[in-house]
């Protein structure tokens, strides 16, 4: 496994500002979000404000990725993101989302998810889990990849490229007519064939005005269970974390940060899909 020494807790930057001409979702302020006002079926001018969500948050995920390379904090990633959100009328929607105090999430190394930008600088062979999500037009695009630092160890970038290619072969197998259990089956099968842990407690969501709308996407085989039909319409997130060690996980004092059990790293992938008549459409494309 790699070698490098655990990731601890930093400094937090104050909080960022947003100008007022930039809508801010419902939930900012309050301790829980209210309750979705939209079904997981959304309309077609719902479907058009998200592609332009789905866009932009993919955009964002670009602009913070170019910029994690060696030397640079999260706090900086955070800073990138914040800023192209905003610069492009649209609200970092973690910022302020159940007290969440960033405007993206970025998790390194062991860090599984929901992890604070902080003041670490990345080192030459870490990897960061950047998950950022764009709120306008009231409708939110949620989006994550894991982006090597310099350069990692073989087994880590396998990992990378194999968690990627889990998030793609679950989205392929949302079909209409099926149960949104088909995922995670479809993700675990091929995660059991490298022996990674996948991660059960997080999972993916249906999205639209709601940031996580209630109905959930596992990517385990959780049947029977999860027995949501997938139609044409729907909008909602693929997001596996897969580990090089056990599924388990610990969460710091924090209140957010999640980190393996067993210390070994973790990688994510995480789109904002569509479901068409004739399958699935990536809406996070930059
Ligand atoms: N973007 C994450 C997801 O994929 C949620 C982050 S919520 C936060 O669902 F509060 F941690 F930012
Ligand atoms: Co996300
Ligand atoms: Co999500």
């Amino acid at each position: 496994m790699p070698t490098s020494t655990p990731i601890r807790p930093g400094r937090v930057s104050p909080l960022r500002t947003v100008p007022d001409r930039i809508t801010r979702p419902p939930y900012v302020g309050l301790d829980e979000p209210p309750a979705p006002r939209l079904p997981d079926v959304k309309d077609a001018e719902t479907i058009d404000k998200m592609r332009i969500a789905g866009r932009l948050a993919a955009q964002a995920l670009r602009a913070a990725g170019d910029a994690a390379v060696p030397g640079v904090t999260t706090d900086h990633l955070d800073r990138v993101g914040h800023e192209f959100l905003l610069d492009h009328g649209a609200y970092p929607s973690t910022l302020g989302y159940r007290g969440f105090p960033k405007s993206l999430c970025a998790s390194v190394n062991e860090v599984v998810c929901h992890g604070i930008p902080d003041d670490r600088p990345l080192q030459d062979g870490d990897i960061v889990k950047i998950d950022i999500t764009a709120f306008i037009n009231g409708v939110h695009g949620d989006n994550c990849a894991t982006f090597i630092v310099g350069e990692a160890e073989p087994q880590v970038t396998e990992l990378v490229e194999r968690t990627k290619q889990a998030m793609l072969r679950g989205i392929k197998a949302a079909m209409p007519g099926r149960q949104v259990n088909i995922i995670g089956r479809v993700i675990e099968s091929y995660a059991r064939r490298f022996g990674y842990g996948v991660v059960r407690d997080y999972t993916g969501h249906g999205i639209g005005d709601a940031f996580h709308s209630g109905l959930v996407i596992p990517h385990y085989d959780a049947a029977p269970l999860y027995t949501d039909v997938i139609e044409p319409g729907m909008t909602f997130t693929v997001e596996p974390m897969l580990n090089l060690g056990t599924p388990e996980w610990d969460l710091w004092d924090d209140g957010w940060t999640a980190v393996t059990k067993d210390r070994q790293w973790s990688a994510q992938f995480e789109n904002t899909i569509l479901i068409t008549e004739s399958g699935p459409e990536i809406l996070t494309q930059p």
